[in-house]
């Protein structure tokens, strides 16, 4: 059974104290997870140790690293490398971004060299991907992920593959209020299943988990999570306030 996860994204928010409080309240509250489901913590890169932590006693609470490099060490001034994030205890790392790949330039060929770096540590990228407007507006949303999964992903064997996590975010619906509808991400995500089952055929396309990502709230997280493709949410702006995220980890199937 695939696994269901609820992943925070705190991207460049809160102070050290903002990030302990919130740990805490986190830790305090009555989450119930299966054995099934897991709530990852995408925090800065300084606030991993704190993060890890906060959350040790708490096996189905995860760390993840908001980036890496693609190289495992060398002189790359401001950089992290996937291999120094696994020295600390991370074993999840969020890859491709659409904010990475818009500020930062992150082609898919640099992302294809970050997912196996991700990878040679034993660690899972959680590789995102999703249109913007524009490409929504013309209806050819479904070839532009899978351009993205194909060059960014499609190049991994079947064991590897299976350790990805997908999140599908269209950039529209990122910190916009804006959300898919339902059956716009059930729509999109059994797409995004059957071009993995076309490559690494359908037993493995069935064991990938695809988060939808872009504005989940506590309010809409169970509607979205309840669509058979979509299997948790990678949540920004909700994710910083703990009775929000609590609700969305409550929400997982
Ligand atoms: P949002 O961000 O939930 O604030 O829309 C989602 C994301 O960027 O991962």
């Amino acid at each position: 059974m695939r696994k269901q996860i609820a992943a925070a994204n705190w991207k460049m928010n809160l102070t050290s104290a903002e990030a302990s409080t919130l740990l805490n309240e986190i830790v305090a509250a009555p989450i119930q997870l299966k054995a099934n489901q897991q709530a990852i913590f995408a925090v800065p890169a300084i606030y991993i140790p704190l993060a890890i932590e906060k959350l040790a006693n708490h096996p189905q609470l995860l760390v993840a690293a908001q980036n890496c490099h693609q190289k495992t060490n060398g002189a790359y001034t401001g950089e992290i490398s996937a291999t120094m994030l696994a020295s600390v205890g991370i074993k999840h790392i969020v890859l491709g971004h659409s904010e990475r790949r818009e500020y930062f330039a992150e082609s898919d060929a640099l992302l294809a060299e970050k997912v196996n770096a991700v990878l040679a540590i034993d660690s899972t990228p959680l590789f995102c991907c999703g249109e913007p407007l524009l490409i929504r507006e013309s209806g050819k949303q479904n070839e532009f992920v899978e351009a993205q999964l194909i060059n960014g992903l499609f190049h991994l064997s079947a064991a590897e593959i299976v350790k990805v996590v997908i999140a599908y975010e269209p950039i529209w619906a990122i910190g916009t209020g804006k959300t898919a509808s339902s059956e716009q991400a059930q729509e999109i995500h059994a797409y995004i299943r059957s071009c993995l089952a076309n490559k690494y055929g359908n037993d493995i396309a069935q064991e990938i988990s695809i988060l939808y990502g872009g504005s989940v709230k506590g309010a809409n997280a169970k509607e979205l999570f309840s669509q058979p493709d979509v299997d948790g949410g990678l949540v920004g702006g909700a994710s910083l306030v703990a009775t929000e995220f609590e609700a969305i980890i409550n929400a997982l199937k």
